[in-house]
């Protein structure tokens, strides 16, 4: 349908792109990696492009910068070869120019003799469509011109090797190749696939895919060969192999050009199931809509054009919103947005004859860089600002396993648990009594995801269905919060961070937020005596709390020290509008940090258990948190300053030395969905919405704000942010309200 409204879609589009490439022209923030195929914990590719090293003489890698995924990209311009990915194995080097970052593309800009290509790696963020969001494949495509304006001879190459699905290199690999229609994909995987794996998911498929309108003039697509370095000069003239770097290519001949313009492949790496959760398993959205990987590849090709026009709308969106606050802060967002994503797959089970349950989407996050837990909640926690500005339903398909797991007979502790178990994929629960340590700290986040889940969305159903297990949480903090004696935080976790001291203010503070969220629940559900306890509980407790915490004006770290760190959990606070904070707090907090006496280049230390040890998520979270623009900006500029900082070497990690830069702690927290934590200033303007709790057993609705016992779906909270009226009418009218799945 040509409508009007697309062809004013179209216009604008255009002016987009311009004004996104003027925007971009000259580059001035350098990461230390950039994502290249970004989309699941285990199709997870970055370069490295630390210290200035050349990206045109670099290997992509896994997001541990170890683990090399041989991807490559030659251009053969009259004659004369060219790469523009990957470790130079023939030819020339192209000569690298720049490299762009946006929230869904990292553009490599380089000349390839007289060619200038852009070369765009796009991981397709689609938030609020499912199926595109859970479909682990993402696109490379090239645009070209001559710069001399001439037509020249052009072919072109593309490869991945057997290295995208084994850690091991003994591992044997099998292959195919498939055409169909539309497309012609090759498709490689272990002899001996495993679920169990640290790294690289030795139970996946990767594949390379191309659209078979280039089959024409294909020189070659074929499968199972070695490019070796005799070979120079030579696109897709590559020998037979079935070694350990076999590779899968596919290459062109596009004749004489002046100009090469949007040519994609695919590559993708897919894991079926993704988990085996409570006895069955658990799917990548994506199979409800594709009987199979080659109808979905086929779709995936098809869609790229829009694919496309999608992704410069919402970077489009997200840049203008983040630009708002400050460029600076744009950068961040832009290199956090696809890790905030790729930490998570939104899975769907089946019944018994097959058919999908549509009714239940649960989304799994590993805790990618760190634990490998399943479900790490404060993980989630740090995430949620990502989510509430993405999509807040996501939000509640991470819940849902965990309420369900802690609602059952496996789990009896009167606190919440810090995750599902692991290490992913395995989701065995965990019971154990251990967490009793963290029991603030979970339940807290538990009680504050659950409030901003059911605020962001209108979606009041897990309040109604888990209300007893909430109230018991609540109940454990009303007892626990104030005095955290030697609880921990879940930061402890890491060695680096080591907690020194009892009675941690920030653990306690969110505690005491939690049991107001607990009151915002009871409101919801229409029990306001509960309500009016939870109230009085937790403003007598903040009166305490700020007693203990505050001296002359500053904000100390633990009741008995004289300590100081980031109270970084007064984002929920201000998250959920709770008001429960007094603003004096707020100001305190201000003043500790700009009287801190160990800021370091790349910014604060998250606390003075350890002066060196800084905390990119918590930093941003006390940045949106600030009560003044200077406090903001300066923990916005430090974490920028890190990531920004190309001397050391670090997939955008979360933990840095704030003095050094360096990447100290093993594990070393690169690529952690956390910094999803980028988006907490814009996640302070996602809208209310109507929370309505449905009727569990089909009785009247028990929540209130609305008499319909449907979810009512959202529509704010993407365009809660500074908006353009254009943008705004774009975004909501064509990009995210995409047409339900069919089939
Ligand atoms: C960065 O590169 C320079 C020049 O090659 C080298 O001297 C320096 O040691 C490198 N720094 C790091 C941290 O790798
Ligand atoms: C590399 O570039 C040099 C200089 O232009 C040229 O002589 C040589 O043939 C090129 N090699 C290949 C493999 O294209
Ligand atoms: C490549 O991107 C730059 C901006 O980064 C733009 O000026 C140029 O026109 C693009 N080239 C092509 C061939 O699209
Ligand atoms: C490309 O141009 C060259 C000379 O300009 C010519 O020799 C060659 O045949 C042309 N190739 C094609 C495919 O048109
Ligand atoms: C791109 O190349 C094609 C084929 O060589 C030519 O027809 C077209 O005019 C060129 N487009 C531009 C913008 O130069
Ligand atoms: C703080 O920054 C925001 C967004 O950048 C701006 O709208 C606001 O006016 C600023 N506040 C002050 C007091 O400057
Ligand atoms: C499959 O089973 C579910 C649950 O029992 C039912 O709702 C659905 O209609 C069934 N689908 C088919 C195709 O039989
Ligand atoms: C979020 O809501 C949209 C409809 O607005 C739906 O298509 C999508 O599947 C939902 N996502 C999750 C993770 O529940
Ligand atoms: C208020 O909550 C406390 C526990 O937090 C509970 O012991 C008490 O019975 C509650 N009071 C009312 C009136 O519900
Ligand atoms: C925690 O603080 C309380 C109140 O100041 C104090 O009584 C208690 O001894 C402290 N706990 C520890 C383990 O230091
Ligand atoms: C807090 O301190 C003030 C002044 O020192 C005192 O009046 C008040 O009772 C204290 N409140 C609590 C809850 O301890
Ligand atoms: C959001 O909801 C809470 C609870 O109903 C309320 O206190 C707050 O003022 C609301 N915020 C906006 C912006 O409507």
């Amino acid at each position: 349908m040509l409508s009007q409204h697309t062809f004013i879609s179209l216009v604008i589009l255009q002016l987009w792109t311009h004004w996104i490439v003027s925007a971009l022209a000259q580059q001035t923030f350098f990461p230390s990696a950039v994502p290249l195929a970004v989309r699941t914990p285990t199709f997870n590719c970055w370069l490295d492009t630390h210290n200035g090293s050349n990206p045109m003489t670099t290997w992509p890698t896994f997001w541990n910068d170890q683990h090399i995924l041989g991807w490559v990209g030659y251009i053969k311009v009259d004659g004369l070869t060219y790469n523009w990915l990957g470790f130079l194995v023939a030819g020339n080097a192209s000569t690298w120019i720049e490299t762009q970052v946006t929230p869904t593309q990292t553009i490599l800009t380089v000349q390839a003799g007289p060619m200038q290509l852009n070369v765009t790696f796009l991981s397709p963020i689609e938030p609020s469509d499912s199926s595109r969001q859970s479909f682990p494949f993402s696109y490379v495509y090239l645009d070209g011109t001559a710069t001399d304006g001439k037509p020249h001879s052009v072919q072109l190459y593309s490869d991945i090797s057997g290295e995208w699905v084994t850690n091991s290199l003994s591992t044997g690999i099998q292959w195919s190749t498939t055409k169909t229609s539309n497309t012609v994909f090759h498709q490689v995987s272990s002899t001996t696939p495993t679920s169990v794996f640290e790294d690289v998911a030795e139970d996946s498929v990767a594949c390379h895919a191309i659209s078979s309108r280039f089959v024409l003039n294909l020189l070659h697509w074929g499968e199972g060969f070695t490019l070796t370095s005799d070979l120079a000069g030579q696109i897709g003239n590559v020998e037979d192999s079935d070694g350990k770097f076999t590779v899968f290519a596919h290459a062109m001949d596009l004749g004489n050009t002046t100009n090469i313009t949007s040519i994609a492949w695919a590559v993708g790496v897919v894991r079926d199931p993704i988990v085996t959760f409570s006895g069955v398993p658990w799917r990548a959205y994506c199979w409800s809509q594709y009987a199979t990987i080659d109808d979905a590849i086929d779709a995936f090709m098809i869609d790229f054009p829009e694919a496309r026009t999608r992704a410069l709308a919402l970077d489009q969106k997200i840049l203008q919103d983040a630009r708002a606050i400050s460029q600076n802060y744009a950068d961040l967002v832009s290199l956090g947005a696809r890790q905030a994503m790729a930490g998570i797959e939104i899975t769907l089970s089946t019944f018994q004859n097959g058919s999908f349950d549509f009714s239940d989407v649960k989304a799994f996050m590993k805790d990618v860089g760190n634990s490998q837990r399943v479900n790490p909640v404060e993980v989630i926690y740090a995430a949620l600002p990502a989510y509430m500005y993405l999509e807040p339903n996501i939000t509640g398909a991470l819940l849902k396993p965990l309420l369900e797991y802690q609602n059952s007979s496996s789990y009896t502790s009167p606190f919440a648990a810090p995750d599902l178990g692991g290490p992913f994929p395995a989701v065995p629960g965990n019971p154990s009594s251990l967490n009793a340590a963290y029991g603030i700290e979970n339940s807290g986040n538990m009680l504050i995801l659950v409030l901003a889940h059911a605020r962001s969305t209108g979606d009041g159903s897990l309040i109604g269905k888990y209300y007893n297990l909430l109230k018991q949480w609540a109940d454990y903090l009303v007892s626990n919060a104030l005095i955290p004696g030697n609880q921990y935080s879940a930061d402890a976790r890491d060695e680096i961070l080591v907690q020194n001291h009892a009675n941690v203010t920030n653990l306690a503070l969110k505690g005491i937020i939690g049991i107001q969220a607990m009151a915002e629940v009871c409101q919801i559900m229409g029990q306001g005596a509960d309500a009016q306890n939870y109230t009085a509980s937790a403003t007598s407790l903040m009166q305490s709390w700020v007693n203990l915490t505050s001296v002359s004006g500053h904000l100390r770290w633990t009741y008995d020290e004289t300590t100081f760190g980031l109270m970084y959990n007064l984002l929920a606070d201000k998250l959920l509008q709770l008001n429960l904070v007094p603003a004096s707090v707020y100001t305190a907090e201000s003043t500790t940090l700009s009287d801190n006496p160990v800021q370091g280049p790349f910014g604060f230390p998250l606390s003075s258990d350890n002066t060196s040890a800084a905390r990119s998520d918590w930093t941003l979270f006390s940045a949106a948190a600030a009560p003044d623009n200077t406090t903001r900006d300066l923990l916005i500029t430090a974490v920028r300053n890190h990531a920004s900082s190309s001397v050391t070497a670090g997939t955008f990690p979360t933990l840095y030395d704030v003095q050094t830069g360096l990447v100290q702690a093993s594990p070393n927290a690169f690529s952690s969905p956390a910094q999803g934590a980028m988006f907490s200033v814009l996640a302070l303007n996602v809208a209310n919405q109507t929370i309505v709790v449905p009727s569990i057993t089909g009785g009247s609705p028990a929540g209130s704000g609305s008499d319909d016992s449907k979810v009512k779906s959202h529509t704010g909270a993407i365009v809660g942010g500074v908006i353009a009226g254009l943008a705004a009418l774009l975004s909501v009218g064509r990009f995210f309200d995409l047409p339900a799945p069919s089939g």
